[in-house]
């Protein structure tokens, strides 16, 4: 062989090795991502490897995660019991994602004593409190085998998070306040520019084909989370869009600017959705979280205050 053609052969060979690789690197991620979301180790996190996993109960915990809506949504294999989104619609990439309201550390972090609720919680507890209030329905019993199911991935999911993981999520913790109210009017004309393409005009998401799962999760009415979420403090949403919305977005790169997510997520929050007895939330009501948008509260600060801002004087209210 000239020196010419063996160069060539050599050169062949990487590309077919190349694209040999390529290739691969595309099936594991399609095998991986059911969701249009799914992010796989974005931004130097990793997603833990569950295709090697052995043990099923924390596979079939992992899988709940993922895909809710096919056990517990409206067409669900176990119960009907749930609005259909799906946990990971945001605890994204099955709770792994750390600016996504990661679930890394959740295991390690009950029981605990919730200032929500005023007792000790188990896992079990805020789980169905998701269920309740996220996902707007009935959560599966305490000893059932979905919910053991569940807390065996957080478990597991806990166990493989690495320390830079968790410096992450603690970096993306929080989004500065403004200056003003946010404004659900200027909030619209970002959402139609932004996010209406996906999540639809009237906020109602899109449903995959088969009509199981969303492609794009409800952001209001009656399919959407309920006014006892967490989703519904403007803080939480707001940091949500900021670091993952529009699709795309991460916290490294985010799209909009902070004063855009503050005011597109006063217009969702502006929206309508299902109600929640929350009579008995925040038993003590000077450990209100600024943003809880329900009186009475221990500060002279208005609903409409605590649901949109200013938070800058309530939060000096209550450092002072
Ligand atoms: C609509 C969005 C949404 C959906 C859907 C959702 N959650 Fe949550 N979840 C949240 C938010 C927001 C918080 C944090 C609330 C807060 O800090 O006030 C949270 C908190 C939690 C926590 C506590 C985390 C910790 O470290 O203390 C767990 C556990 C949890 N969710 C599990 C689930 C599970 C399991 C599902 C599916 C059955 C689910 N969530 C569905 C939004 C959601
Ligand atoms: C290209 C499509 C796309 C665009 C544009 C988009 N989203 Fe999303 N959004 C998604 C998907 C997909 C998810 C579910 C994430 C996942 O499963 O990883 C989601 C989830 C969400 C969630 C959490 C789940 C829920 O239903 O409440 C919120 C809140 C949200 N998006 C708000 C927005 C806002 C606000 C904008 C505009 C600034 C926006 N999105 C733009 C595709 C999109």
């Amino acid at each position: 062989m000239s020196s010419f053609s063996k160069r060539r052969t050599i050169v062949l060979c990487l590309v077919a090795l190349c694209s040999v690789l390529l290739l691969e690197g595309c099936l594991r991620n399609t095998s991986r991502s059911s969701s249009p979301g799914y992010r796989d180790g974005a931004e130097g996190w990793v997603l833990p490897d569950i295709d090697s996993l052995s043990d099923s109960t924390i596979k079939y915990g992992y899988r709940l995660v993922k895909s809710t809506s096919a056990y517990f949504g409206p067409k669900g294999s176990i119960r009907h019991s749930t609005n259909g989104m799906d946990c990971q619609n945001c605890h994204r990439a099955a709770g792994s994602d750390p600016n996504a309201i990661s679930l890394r550390s959740a295991y390690a972090r009950y029981p605990r004593r919730q200032r929500r609720s005023g007792v000790t919680e188990r896992l079990e507890k805020r789980i169905a409190d998701c269920f309740e209030r996220s996902m707007n329905g009935t959560a599966p019993a305490a000893d059932s085998r979905e919910m053991v199911a569940i807390i065996a991935y957080l478990r597991w999911l806990n166990d493989v998070t690495s320390t830079s993981d968790q410096q992450q999520m603690q970096d993306s913790v929080g989004l500065a306040f403004l200056d003003r109210p946010a404004d659900p009017i200027r909030g619209k004309r970002v959402y139609s520019t932004n996010c209406a393409s996906c999540h639809g005009s009237r906020g109602v998401g899109q449903l995959a084909p088969g009509r199981v799962s969303y492609v794009y999760p409800p952001l209001w009415g009656k399919h959407s989370y309920n006014i006892g979420a967490g989703m519904y403090r403007l803080s939480n949403l707001a940091r949500f869009i900021r670091y993952n919305m529009p699709l795309g977005a991460s916290r490294t790169s985010p799209i909009l600017s902070d004063a855009d997510a503050w005011d597109v997520a006063a217009f969702i929050a502006s929206q309508t959705r299902p109600t929640f007895d929350y009579a008995a939330d925040w038993p003590n009501i000077a450990e209100k979280p600024i943003d809880h948008p329900f009186g009475p509260f221990a500060d002279p600060f208005s609903e409409r205050e605590h649901k949109y801002g200013p938070f800058k004087p309530i939060e000096a209210f209550y450092t002072r």
